[in-house]
């Protein structure tokens, strides 16, 4: 199909969802250029864009496959023109399919099917300054599973930031040493302030109790996938969050990344004082979907697609709040089997607190093949392969990049692993 100059760059604005402006900077162009391209084409004013450019535009910023046009998914969610990823906001409901595309070419290699090479010789940089075990595992697993390598560095005590060193030099040093940077911090707007500070991509691998953009992205991930087997879909399906919800970055993304969908029930369920904050209530308060505060565990359980638990943020408390987290807010085998159906999913970022006293998800579940905690973690590894393969450029290149392992594996990880999730 010909398409008018004028369609053909409101189509490429759309795609890439970035502003005139930066698309005039992406061309090098001023503003007045591109509005002149801009206009009809039998009106004062119009100009025809120069054959370099269109072609540049096709080469570049969208690749041309025959007579479909597929748009760079780098491009569509960078932000201010940079490829960081710090919030799912940067995310718009095709850019997030194109985003789980990517994730399903990742399983062969996640499921240790398949081999690839495509970052061999490139680095991350694992900045962890906050505790972690599965985000800074998986994410340096991902990288080292596309070939590429991995440098770490664990906490405050053994950075130069425990000498006073600032985040804009921490970044900019950094950025001299690797080709992207995952980076956690104990305080909200810190990864964005890092990233301000260098055009290497940067991951928000936490920022305090602000964000946690891939696990939303692996949480959805997985609702997606164990969707797909239950033959259900997300738009229009019930879910229910339970736990400190105020100071949960995991809950926080995903109800902002759930709000993409349509037609959803959502019910929130947490200790006073540890509530949903309310702009991130009215963020998600769109597209037919409700959004509810319920006063007992019980009520939010009813016939829920999903259960999602999360653990009490006592690090992150003003004031120490001990008995604020009792039996009542614990998801366990009674209240599931008492108020759920039997193709419910029960899902927590992990990791739960399995103190005595904690109160948190209980392990009575373990066998439940409702309980979908460890396809959860497990899904980390293909949705990071895809993060750092868009962000580096890369994504396009897997398909054929694949070669089979040479190696073998039992053929469940774990041992109260359900049938159908095998290597
Ligand atoms: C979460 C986190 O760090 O925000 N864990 C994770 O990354 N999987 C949740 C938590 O610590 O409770």
């Amino acid at each position: 199909m010909i398409i008018s100059q004028q369609e053909f760059l409101f189509s490429v604005i759309k795609k890439l969802n970035i502003t005139k402006n930066i698309l005039a900077a992406k061309l090098g162009v001023n503003l007045c250029t591109l509005d002149s391209w801009l206009l009809q084409e039998d009106s004062i004013g119009f100009l025809r864009m120069p054959g370099a450019i269109e072609a540049f535009i096709s080469k570049h910023l969208l690749c041309n496959t025959g007579n479909v046009i597929k748009y760079s998914l780098r491009d569509s969610i960078a932000i201010n023109g940079k490829n960081h990823l710090l919030s799912v906001d940067q995310f718009n409901r095709d850019s997030l399919e194109d985003f789980f595309r990517v994730t399903d070419s990742m399983k062969p290699i996640s499921r240790r099917q398949k081999v690839s090479r495509i970052l061999e010789g490139a680095v991350l940089g694992n900045l962890f300054f906050e505790a972690s075990t599965r985000t800074r595992v998986s994410f340096g697993a991902a990288f080292c599973r596309l070939g590429g390598s991995v440098c770490d560095t664990t906490g405050f005590t053994f950075s130069s930031m425990a000498k006073g060193e600032s985040i804009y030099d921490t970044s900019r040093v950094m950025g001299g040493y690797v080709d992207i940077m995952v980076v956690r911090h104990p305080e909200q707007g810190s990864v964005a302030e890092f990233s301000s500070a260098t055009n290497i991509p940067v991951v928000n691998g936490g920022d305090g109790p602000g964000e946690h953009p891939s696990q939303a992205l692996l949480d959805l991930y997985t609702i997606r996938t164990e969707f797909s087997r239950l033959g259900k879909s997300i738009d229009g399906s019930c879910v229910v969050m339970v736990g400190d919800l105020k100071y949960g970055r995991t809950v926080h993304s995903l109800l902002k990344l759930l709000s993409l969908y349509k037609g959803l029930k959502i019910s929130l369920f947490s200790p006073p004082g540890l509530e949903m904050p309310d702009n991130i209530v009215n963020y998600a308060s769109v597209n037919g979907n409700h959004i509810d505060i319920k006063s007992s565990l019980e009520e939010g359980l009813d016939g829920v697609d999903v259960v999602y638990a999360t653990r009490v943020q006592k690090e992150r408390f003003e004031n120490p709040m001990d008995e604020c987290f009792d039996k009542r807010f614990q998801i366990d085998l009674s209240k599931i089997n008492s108020k759920c159906k039997k193709d419910t999913i029960v899902m927590h970022p992990l990791p739960r607190d399995s103190r005595p006293g904690a109160n948190d998800l209980s392990t009575d579940l373990n066998n439940d093949i409702r309980l979908a905690i460890f396809r959860q973690a497990d899904n980390g590894i293909p949705v990071r392969m895809a993060i750092f393969a868009i962000l580096l450029g890369v994504d396009h290149l897997i398909d054929n990049s694949l070669k089979d392992v040479q190696w073998s594996l039992p053929a469940y990880i774990g041992p109260d692993d359900s049938p159908f999730y095998c290597l």
